[in-house]
């Protein structure tokens, strides 16, 4: 079997994209590059766009500074917002163009057992394939929901005035998926 080859974090690519190349999945384990390939991964999960969302806190927090979301908006019982102001008010299920306001379907902040703010490498890497915290979620429907997922999807077409997290989300899904499928290993 041909080793794949990635080009990771080379002067030859933009700073902010990463490449993977395509052919057939390595199904092989491989405890070293999966680190490897989840630290690479954390350039997106630790990307404003997504922490934005999945805070620690009571309030899902704005822009490249993560300042807290104004209006005074809070996660409120079910993470949809306060009962009398549920996100869906203000967010639609695109981006509106003309307030400015970014929307997606489903739009709300992440549950507590998301929350990402805070941790190491190895602390998200343990909470995402933690099945208490992500909902039951297997590795094959974590790589289904960050390659295809349309919220997460956001991220990569967050409205004007936003940076985009980095790359395309098939490439987040397919460095998810050789993740995946070399052990799925934590970095220490
Ligand atoms: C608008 C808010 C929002 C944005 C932006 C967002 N998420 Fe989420 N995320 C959520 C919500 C809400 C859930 C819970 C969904 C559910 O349980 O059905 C979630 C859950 C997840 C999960 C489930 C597993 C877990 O343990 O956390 C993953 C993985 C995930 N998001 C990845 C991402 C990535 C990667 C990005 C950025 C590229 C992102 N999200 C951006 C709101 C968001
Ligand atoms: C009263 C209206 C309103 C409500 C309710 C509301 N938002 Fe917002 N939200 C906005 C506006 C307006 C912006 C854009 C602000 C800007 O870009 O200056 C925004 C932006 C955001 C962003 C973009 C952050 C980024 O990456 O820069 C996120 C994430 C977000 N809101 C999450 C939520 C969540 C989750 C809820 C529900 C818990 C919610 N909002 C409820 C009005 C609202």
């Amino acid at each position: 079997m041909r080793a794949k080859i990635y080009f990771v974090c080379t002067g030859l690519l933009l700073a902010s994209s990463y490449v993977v190349a395509d052919g057939p999945t390595t199904t092989k384990d491989d405890p070293v590059r999966s680190a490897e390939l989840f630290k690479e991964a954390t350039k997106t999960f630790r990307h404003p766009r997504c922490l934005n969302c999945h805070p620690a806190g009571s309030r899902p927090t704005q822009g490249d500074d993560m300042h807290p979301h104004v209006m005074n908006i809070v996660r409120g019982p079910k993470d949809h917002g306060a009962v009398a102001l549920q996100c869906m008010a203000c967010h639609g299920n695109a981006n509106n163009e003309n307030s400015g306001v970014p929307g997606a379907p489903k739009w709300a902040v992440a549950p507590k057992s998301m929350a990402w703010v805070g941790l190491n490498d190895r602390q998200l890497c343990e909470a995402l394939k933690d099945k208490k915290k992500n909902h039951g979620m297997s590795p094959e429907k974590l790589i289904e929901h960050n390659g295809k997922d349309e919220l997460v999807g956001w991220a990569w077409h967050p409205g004007a005035g936003r940076t985009p997290a980095p790359g395309t989300q098939e490439e987040f899904g397919k460095l998810v998926a050789e993740w995946v499928a070399t052990g799925a290993h934590c970095p220490k």
